[in-house]
């Protein structure tokens, strides 16, 4: 799974920000604004930014003048972050198995990686980990059920459109039919929760954005 995930993004990397754009008409910009507005990083905090891609979350933290790490499996996705990144250092690594000391950053965000892991519950544990006590997490994520009235044309669309506009602006249709799945077999907005409680976060809340397709959850790691 890790590696078909990695070859994935791998391949698409020259196309995924227009992609982006295209297939969220635009949205995903208000999407990520929205997390790091929650997660409010004040100048010269650690900021670790897991499933980084290219870096669009780093870049709206280093203009808040956090000190970002952003870490991604795919070199192809992260070489495309060095073109937007001014100050972030950005590492290849696994976010299941973080090459960071515990307690070592006071906010951890991922935008749109939860999904992508082998085990979510690994990936989230290691977040809680590197995490300074009083530190806090930021998640953007799809889900599978958004609001009761959008849920056909939603799966429409996952089913179809995308994976159709995918294929022919990235030339690898198989790349968009996985994203399109793994949306749909991806945890409910309560299972992602009962997972962050479980884990030890405390202060577990989410925000519906765009009826519900998209979720920000956030959590806290108490201060002991
Ligand atoms: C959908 S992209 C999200 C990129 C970026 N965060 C954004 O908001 O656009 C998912 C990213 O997760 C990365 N990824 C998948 N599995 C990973 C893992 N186990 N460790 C680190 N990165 C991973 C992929 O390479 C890809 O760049």
């Amino acid at each position: 799974m890790r590696n078909k995930v990695k070859t994935l993004f791998s391949q698409i990397a020259p196309r995924y920000d227009l992609l982006n754009r295209l297939l969220s008409l635009g949205l995903d910009r208000g999407w990520r604004r929205k997390l790091i507005e929650e997660i409010a990083p004040s100048p010269g905090e650690r900021v670790l930014d897991l499933c980084t891609g290219t870096g669009d979350l780093a870049v709206l933290c280093e203009k808040r003048g956090a000190q970002v790490v952003g870490l991604d499996i795919s070199l192809p996705m992260l070489k495309r972050a060095t073109r937007k990144t001014s100050r972030s250092l950005l590492v290849v690594g696994d976010a299941e198995n973080l090459p960071f000391s515990s307690q070592s950053f006071h906010r951890v965000i991922m935008g749109f990686g939860l999904r992508n892991l082998s085990c979510p519950r690994r990936g989230l544990k290691e977040t809680y980990r590197v995490l300074k006590p009083g530190g806090t997490l930021g998640i953007l994520e799809f889900s599978p059920s958004p609001s009761r009235w959008i849920r056909s044309p939603y799966r429409l669309y996952l089913k179809t459109i995308l994976p159709l506009i995918g294929g022919l602006v990235s030339g690898n249709r198989g790349a968009y039919d996985h994203l399109s799945s793994s949306i749909e077999e991806f945890l409910k907005p309560e299972e992602v929760i009962k997972e962050m409680e479980g884990i030890g976060f405390s202060r577990v809340r989410h925000l519906k954005l765009t009826m519900g397709t998209v979720i920000i959850y956030l959590g806290t790691k108490e201060e002991k």
